[in-house]
């Protein structure tokens, strides 16, 4: 029942250091889940002299990844490295001498999982990476496991939780973005460069994770519209508030008349959603099931503990035999029929439009003639008086206009964009998000 078995960590950062703290300190419970006495035979840092939260067993700790590679003993890898070529170079290694892997590396599943997932097979090994996406949310276990009664229609999902927490203490407390940003490097959500977090690509990079397991695409980054939240001020979320939205970064895959639609952009979503609830560092994925309907499934999306708790599972989970039985399983480039991918032209949306505009006779009507012109139509106008304008050089005054439109679509929305920017009347930035449904 409990003859031991040997794994390592490699990558002894934030993630790594809480998953070795709950090796050492729920031993007993892991040893009654997994059936084996899990020993932490190596942890690999970068830095042997770099002060520790934790106390590693004598001789656990090296900077030599190779000394995992060579080590016959180790049967399971928790690979926590960050990036794309080290990582990559590392798992394949491991992967040829016939370990198992359990991953949270997003990154490389995204641009290298058919490669991995491939090579895994080809050694009879498996590939867990519950923790690649929405940190602690059981999320790849719901889709690739519970939910496999059913044909997913979409998936709608706050997958960033460095972006969630910045809009939130934006909001609620007035910080600043930059502050707020510090804040959520402080407390261990961002990435280690976290421009990643604030541009899209992070949540792009879990989404398409979630979309190859949920319609067996597979949906390369410039496939689909992607913009994060460093494109968002202040008076948006409060603009937005007013109307009785939030501003979420919403990652969005569903089924369109047969093609696969993506997106991850802030998006407006009605306050008393429950997507729009979901605060913080806070993910939430709205998974809707052919079968059970729509479903919900919300936590901690980022963070040393919340991850860790993911990552400790699937080695359970490897550790235990289930990886054996699940992995070749999932499907992931297996049978079905990819679906094509939307194009972003096509994607249809409700917009919001922000802009300050010169504050005198007929300017709006050029406005209206440019979304009339490119068939878009207003559904609301909100316009603020004195108090809120502003004075350009030159002392033009200047008045910040939010307009909501009518369904449309984003190639529509472009086109008149592009008008915008040839008007004099017009100062720039001009903020166009989309309306979720
Ligand atoms: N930086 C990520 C986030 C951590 O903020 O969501 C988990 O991938």
């Amino acid at each position: 029942m409990t003859n031991p078995i040997s794994v390592a960590i490699v990558g002894l950062g934030t993630v790594g250091t809480g998953v070795a703290k709950l090796l050492l300190q729920h031993a007993d419970r892991l040893k009654t889940r997994s059936g084996r006495d899990i020993q932490l035979r190596r942890a690999v840092c970068r830095d042997l002299s770099k002060p520790r939260e934790i106390e590693l067993p004598d001789g656990v700790l090296t900077d030599n990844w190779r000394t995992v590679l060579e080590d016959d003993d180790v049967s399971v890898v928790v690979q926590l490295v960050g990036g794309t070529t080290t990582a990559r170079e590392m798992m394949i290694a491991f992967l040829k001498a016939g370990k198992n892997v359990v991953t949270a590396n997003k990154a490389l599943l995204c641009e290298h999982g058919e490669e991995l997932f491939q090579l895994a097979r080809e050694h009879d090994c498996t590939i867990a990476f519950e923790a690649a996406v929405a940190g602690g949310i059981p999320i790849i276990a719901a889709i690739g496991q519970s939910m496999t009664a059913n044909q997913i229609r979409s998936i709608e999902a706050i997958l960033n939780g460095t972006s969630n927490y910045i809009l939130t203490e934006m909001l609620s407390q007035g910080r600043t973005y930059e502050d707020a940003l510090k804040q959520a490097q402080e407390l261990g959500y961002a990435e280690a460069d976290p421009t990643m977090d604030v541009d899209g690509t992070d949540a792009a990079q879990k989404l398409t994770i979630l979309a190859r397991l949920a319609f067996g695409t597979t949906v390369s980054l410039d496939e689909f519209p992607r913009q994060g939240i460093d494109s968002v001020a202040l008076a948006d979320l409060q603009y937005a508030a007013e109307l009785g939205y939030r501003i979420k970064l919403l990652g969005v895959a569903k089924v369109v008349d047969g093609h696969l639609e993506m997106h991850v952009q802030p998006t407006l979503v009605k306050q008393d959603r429950p997507v729009a609830q979901a605060d913080g560092a806070f993910n939430i994925i709205a998974v809707d099931g052919d079968a059970v309907g729509r479903t919900w499934y919300t936590g901690p999306g980022a963070g040393q503990m919340p991850t860790a708790s993911a990552v400790v599972a699937d080695l359970v989970d490897t550790v235990a035999g289930r990886t054996r039985l699940t992995f070749p399983l999932l499907d992931l480039w297996g049978e079905r029929t990819p679906l094509p991918v939307q194009a972003p032209d096509e994607i249809t949306s409700r917009y919001f439009l922000r802009f300050s505009m010169e504050d005198r006779p007929h300017v709006f009507a050029e406005i209206a003639d440019i979304l009339g012109r490119n068939g878009i139509s207003l559904a609301s106008i909100m316009q603020h008086e004195a108090s809120e304008s502003k004075t350009q050089a030159g002392s033009r005054p200047m008045v910040p206009v939010v307009v909501m439109t009518h369904r449309t679509t984003r190639g529509r929305m472009q086109a008149a964009e592009r008008e915008f920017q040839q008007l004099n009347t017009l100062q720039p930035p001009w903020i166009l998000l989309p309306v979720a449904d």
